[in-house]
């Protein structure tokens, strides 16, 4: 995998052909899936849940699958995604009565796990949990909907995380969400982040390999 992860959110893609569908944003270059699970109670939109990550993974899809839980309550999904296949489940702390408790749970697991910090979510969160975590992900918008626009203060956010990150001496993650497109996705970059999701930018568009290039032309002219 390259330094910089390229994780398009299959919220946007067509239902109807959903494997197909990953398949090819797969082929086109991407590294990982970003899969978005909201509850209608978290956040004021329904996705989808477990059954669909092991369609995935029945289909044949080896890739990563990240797992971005917008629900409420969290552990019980936690443990559905485990057993459907997952390889990264990140949950946003408001979500969770015991976040420690929920993060033991991913790493037992043995998943790769994450804090989704919102935009006006404080880095102190992050204060009694960074030993434990392997990313973070920044909301650059409010959660529950794709194709919002990025939310330029992150920029200064995604700055004090990477800080934070390099004083703990780990090797953390930190990934952006929300907003991302091949306009944007260089100063995301510069401000500090290494994996980023795209949602509408790659499937609102006819050529997935297309968008992708054009990505990772502007992460390496950084
Ligand atoms: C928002 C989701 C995002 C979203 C990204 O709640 O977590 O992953 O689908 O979509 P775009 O890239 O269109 O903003
Ligand atoms: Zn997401």
């Amino acid at each position: 995998m390259s330094s910089f992860l390229i994780a398009p959110s299959i919220l946007s893609a067509d239902f109807a052909r959903l494997g197909e569908e990953v398949e090819t944003v797969l082929a086109a270059g991407a590294d990982v899936v970003h899969f978005d699970v909201m509850d209608n109670h978290y956040v004021p939109n329904l996705s989808f849940g477990a059954p669909i990550c092991k369609a995935l993974r029945d289909y044949g899809i080896t890739a990563p699958i990240d797992v971005h839980l917008m629900v409420t309550p969290v552990d019980s999904m936690i443990e559905q995604f485990v057993t459907a296949g997952a390889s990264m489940i990140s949950f946003h702390p408001e979500a969770s009565d015991h976040v420690d408790r929920s993060l033991q749970l991913i790493i037992e697991g043995g998943c790769q796990a994450g804090l989704v910090l919102n935009p006006a979510t404080p880095l102190s969160v992050l204060e009694h949990t960074i030993h434990k975590l392997d990313y973070i992900l920044l909301m650059s918008v409010n959660p529950g909907f794709g194709g919002q626009k990025f939310i330029e203060h992150t920029l200064t956010k995604i700055a004090k995380v990477k800080a934070l990150v390099d004083a703990s001496g780990r090797d953390i993650r930190i990934e952006v969400d929300g907003g991302i497109n091949c306009d944007n996705i260089a100063a995301i970059a510069a401000a500090g982040a290494d994996m980023f999701v795209a949602g509408s930018a790659i499937f609102n568009q006819p050529n997935y390999a297309e968008v992708i290039s054009t990505i990772r032309r502007n992460l390496a002219s950084l």
